[in-house]
């Protein structure tokens, strides 16, 4: 079941994901003693990640943080103290606040060689889910980005990756950014309970259109797999994302 919902502004999106994030760890918890969830990299999660760090706001007491595992949808291959490393970027901005166990903290190991670091994270997702052969994990909560070409996780456009159905995690070489990528793979995000996509900006707009455009192509616009998803997607994007501009005021 998928929602588009559109807020006014970027920090409205933003109090949407911190309120999603509470309310999927509560019911993960209640349901089944443990919550499960991957956060995402690049920058829009940083303004979720500070409001649920931030005391002063209502969610961090609300959150069972000794009871959470925390997962990445996808990592750079770089090493754990690099800026471009969205580790990094969840330690600063959430982690560094925040009761969770450190055996609870699931990173990609982006300092070592990628097939390495996809293999050992794929055993970590194995042992940590307690899957049996071929399974996949069921996250209690996915947070997504949208990225300017339609790319979510590390899933971009024309990769291999797109394809790939049996691994949990693979090394993505990402020739258009000259780089490789450590992503979760498209049956991981389509078996999770919750998966929350968010999108701001005017730049994320073509994106988000061919997201939804009939007949979309994951491999052009690698986002639109989510819309295959059995489960709940909720898609959080502001009015500039969304491409909808202010109605002019009604003639009186
Ligand atoms: C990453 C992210 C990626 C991100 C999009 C959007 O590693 O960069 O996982 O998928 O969500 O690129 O990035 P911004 O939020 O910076 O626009």
């Amino acid at each position: 079941m998928e929602t588009v919902i559109v807020y006014e502004t970027d920090d409205a999106v933003a109090r949407a994901v911190a309120a999603a994030f509470q309310a999927a760890a509560r019911d993960a918890v209640a349901a089944r003693g443990t919550a499960h969830v991957a956060l995402s990299g690049g920058s829009t999660p940083r303004r979720t990640y500070a409001l649920l760090a931030d005391a002063a706001e209502p969610f961090r007491a609300r959150i069972p943080w000794d009871r959470l595992h925390v997962w990445w949808s996808d990592e750079r291959t770089v090493a754990p103290d690099q800026p471009e490393s969205n580790y990094r970027m969840a330690r600063e901005t959430l982690l560094a606040h925040v009761p969770v166990p450190e055996r609870h903290i699931h990173r990609m190991a982006g300092e070592l060689g990628p097939a390495d670091a996809a293999r050992l994270h794929e055993e970590d997702l194995v042992r940590a889910f307690r899957l049996a052969s071929g399974g996949v994990p069921a996250f209690d909560l996915m947070l997504l980005g949208l990225g300017e070409d339609g790319h979510t996780a590390s899933l971009f456009p024309g990769t291999r990756a797109l394809d790939e159905r049996g691994h949990l995690v693979v090394a993505n070489r990402v020739d258009q950014h000259h780089t490789t990528r450590l992503t979760l793979t498209v049956p991981v995000l389509l078996a999770a309970r919750d998966v929350v996509v968010m999108a701001t900006g005017a730049s994320k707009a073509a994106a988000l259109a061919a997201v939804f455009a009939p007949g979309a192509d994951p491999h052009v616009s690698p986002a639109a797999v989510l819309r295959c998803s059995a489960h709940r997607v909720r898609w959080m994007v502001d009015r500039d994302a969304a491409f909808i501009r202010p109605q002019p005021p009604a003639s009186a």
